[in-house]
Formats: structure tokens, C-alpha cells, sequence
């Protein structure tokens, strides 16, 4: 999925720094998990990871690529609808095929709806939008109805997510539309399978870092990717978190421009200038755990100063280290917010201390 700060092109970095660390497994904890790639990284390479974010599509993501480790019994649904061969593929081809319904998404996300119009939103075509619409529906019928379980129910919410965000009409963040259509936005609507992951002992948390931090026993690695500019996630991906949570519990109030949602409750400490600090030396203080690596841009709100100075605090003699992937930077990169460009260089960084 684009995502801001989407750590998938990082994850040979980030693999080369924890074996050279000597870190291979145990319980890992990601409670900035976002998109899970590096949760399920790791639980590919064989943590016990337990996957954390703020916002509820992110818990969704890692409930569908973290916590999930076989596939859903979807059986009774399959059989409910009548559909043959393996439960899964054909409950996907179910759901792509299902007839438009225009709803909700059609009627403020998309031109297709007045809503939609009055305000310009063109988030997605009003043909994608009513598919949107009949696939989210269904599964929220499905789950009331007792036809799917909670696994089942998050593994095919996950790739709605993933499939809406792939036909978004938006340049990755969802806190503006492009005004007229990008070739992605037109192509069809498709979920795809999710690859599940064999893994033990892996699950998926929704709330503050703080909060799962703190009340974790302790455990081998705290691996931290939070926010690092003032942006929102909350305000920049409203429509995934809307898509997560569903719209079926009585009136969704939007506002502004762009549809938001309330948001107060997930706005981040750490995009904010005042309180980023704090949370950082409050997050490691109450780490209990052996190792720290952080993910942290060099031109994020906390100034590297601080982030050295908190990790050799909190962490054991002659074990902090501050480790660099510098490479040329290609004709097609773009300057983006998750990385640092000199020249033609850019610099990634992963912050790393030994707690005793
Ligand atoms: C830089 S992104 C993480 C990206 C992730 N590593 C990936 O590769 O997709 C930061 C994440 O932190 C989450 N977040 C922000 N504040 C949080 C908080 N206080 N507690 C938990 N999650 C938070 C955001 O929702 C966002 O998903």
C-alpha cells in the first residue's frame, strides 16, 4: 500500500543491522506497524511479533498480514453462497463480481454522489466507488449475519484496504484527490489473495505505542517507526481508517474539503513539535526489552542529538549505534518526506541501543 513512511524498501537494511546485532528472534514488538511490513518481515524471519498502531486500518492490516498464520475457515460462507473449489479464491472472485451499490463511499467519496460533488471529491471514479460500497457492505452483512468469523471478516477487509487504495486517485495521501483521473484510479477495482504467513505467537493491537509498550512482559526487540513531521496520519488516511471501521453504527459526520473524520483520539504526540520528545523518553523508559532499533528520518521533529542522548540513557554502555545506508539516488526518486537527499545521495538511518 503507499504509505508514508512504508518501510518495504528497507527491509534488507533493516535486516543486515539486526543481524549484525545479533538479533534473531524472540518476541518483537512494532507499535508503529502501519502498513505491517516490517512486522510481517519479521515474522517471516521468525519473531513472535506483536504489531501495534493507532489507527484501526493499521490494526486491520496486521490482523490480515501479522497476526493471521493459517487461512480463515470461510467454508460455511462458500457453501452459504454457493460457490465451489477452495473457499478463499472463490469468496474473492464473489466479492469482484458482486453488482455496484452505490453507498456511502459513492456518495461523499466520489463525483457520483452529491455530496461528492458539491465538494470535488474525486477520491474515486463513482464505478469504483459503488463497487466499494457493495464489497464493504457485504462483509459487514456477513460478520452481523454469523456467516464469517472475525478472521475471516479482517483477512477480506485487508484487501478491500489494499484494493481501494490501489485504484485511490489520490498521489499516496488521502489529504487531497488529483482533480482529474490518474491512470490507476481507472482500472477495476480487484481484491487479491493475501499471503499468509506460517508463524507463532503473532498478533495485531490497536492503540498508543505507550499504552502497548508498557504492558507488554518483557521481550528481545522494540522495533520503532513513529511519525517523524507533523503530519497526521489520522487526517492523511481518513478514508482507509473509514473503510476499517465501517459507517453501519448511525451517521458518520464529516467535515472540511477533503471528508474527514473526528480524529482528536488518534492524533499523534509524535507529530507534535511540543510533545515529540517526551514521548520518545517515555516510550523507551518503559521498554522492557534487549534490544531498541529505530527507524527515524534525518529531518524528523526530534533532533538526532536527542534521540542519542535518550538511547544511551536508557540503554547499556558502549552498545548505542547510529547505523547509515547511503545510496545514489536514481533519476526517477522524487524528493518525499521519508528520505533525505544530498546531491544525489540519500541517507536512511536506523538508531540502535543493547538495554541490560
Ligand atoms: C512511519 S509510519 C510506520 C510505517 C510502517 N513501518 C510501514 O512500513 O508501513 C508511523 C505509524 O505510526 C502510527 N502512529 C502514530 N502515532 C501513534 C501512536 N501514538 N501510537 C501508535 N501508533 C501511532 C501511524 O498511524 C503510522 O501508521
Amino acid at each position: 500500500m503507499r504509505y508514508l513512511g512504508n518501510k518495504t524498501r528497507l527491509l534488507g537494511f533493516i535486516r543486515r543491522v539486526l543481524r549484525a546485532r545479533g538479533i534473531t528472534g524472540g518476541r518483537a514488538i512494532d507499535p508503529f506497524s502501519g502498513t505491517a511490513s516490517v512486522a510481517s518481515a519479521l515474522k517471516r524471519w521468525g519473531f513472535a511479533v506483536t504489531a501495534g498502531d493507532i489507527m484501526e486500518y493499521g490494526y486491520i492490516l496486521a490482523r490480515a498480514r501479522v497476526a493471521l498464520s493459517q487461512p480463515p475457515d470461510l467454508q460455511p460462507l462458500a457453501a452459504r453462497l454457493g460457490l465451489r473449489g477452495a473457499a478463499l479464491p472463490a469468496v474473492l472472485h464473489h466479492l469482484n463480481r458482486l453488482p455496484p451499490s452505490p453507498g456511502f463511499i459513492h456518495e461523499h467519496y466520489s463525483p457520483g454522489g452529491e455530496e461528492g460533488a458539491r465538494a470535488g471529491r474525486m477520491y474515486f471514479t463513482p464505478a469504483s466507488a459503488a463497487r466499494i460500497d457493495a464489497i464493504r457492505g457485504a462483509l459487514h452483512e456477513w460478520r452481523a449475519g454469523g456467516l464469517l468469523d472475525a478472521d475471516g471478516h479482517d483477512l477480506l477487509l485487508a484487501a478491500l484496504i489494499e484494493a481501494a487504495d490501489r485504484v485511490a486517485n489520490t498521489t499516496g495521501v488521502y489529504a487531497a484527490c488529483v482533480k482529474s483521473w490518474q491512470p490507476n484510479a481507472l482500472r477495476p477495482l480487484a481484491l487479491r489473495a493475501p499471503g499468509l504467513l506460517a508463524g507463532n505467537g503473532c498478533e495485531a493491537r490497536r492503540g498508543d505505542a505507550l499504552q502497548l509498550v508498557s504492558d507488554t512482559p518483557p521481550f528481545k526487540l522494540l522495533y520503532l517507526d513513529p511519525p517523524y513531521n507533523s503530519r497526521q496520519y489520522a487526517g492523511y488516511y481518513h478514508i482507509p481508517e473509514l473503510l476499517a471501521l465501517g459507517w453501519f453504527d448511525g451517521p458518520v459526520a464529516l467535515r472540511g474539503k477533503t471528508g474527514l473524520i473526528a480524529d482528536a483520539h488518534k492524533r499523534s504526540a509524535w507529530s507534535s513539535r511540543r510533545r515529540c520528545e517526551q514521548a520518545l523518553e517515555a516510550l523507551v523508559a518503559s521498554a522492557r526489552c534487549r534490544h531498541i532499533v529505530m527507524s527515524y528520518n534525518a529531518e524528523g521533529l526530534i533532533p538526532e542529538a536527542t534521540i542519542e542522548r535518550v538511547l544511551r540513557t536508557y540503554g547499556r554502555d558502549g552498545t548505542y549505534r547510529r547505523y547509515r545506508r547511503g545510496y545514489r539516488r536514481y533519476r526517477s526518486d522524487a524528493d518525499s518526506d521519508t528520505r533525505r537527499y544530498r546531491g544525489d545521495r540519500v541517507d536512511e538511518y536506523l538508531y540502535c541501543v543493547d538495554r541490560s
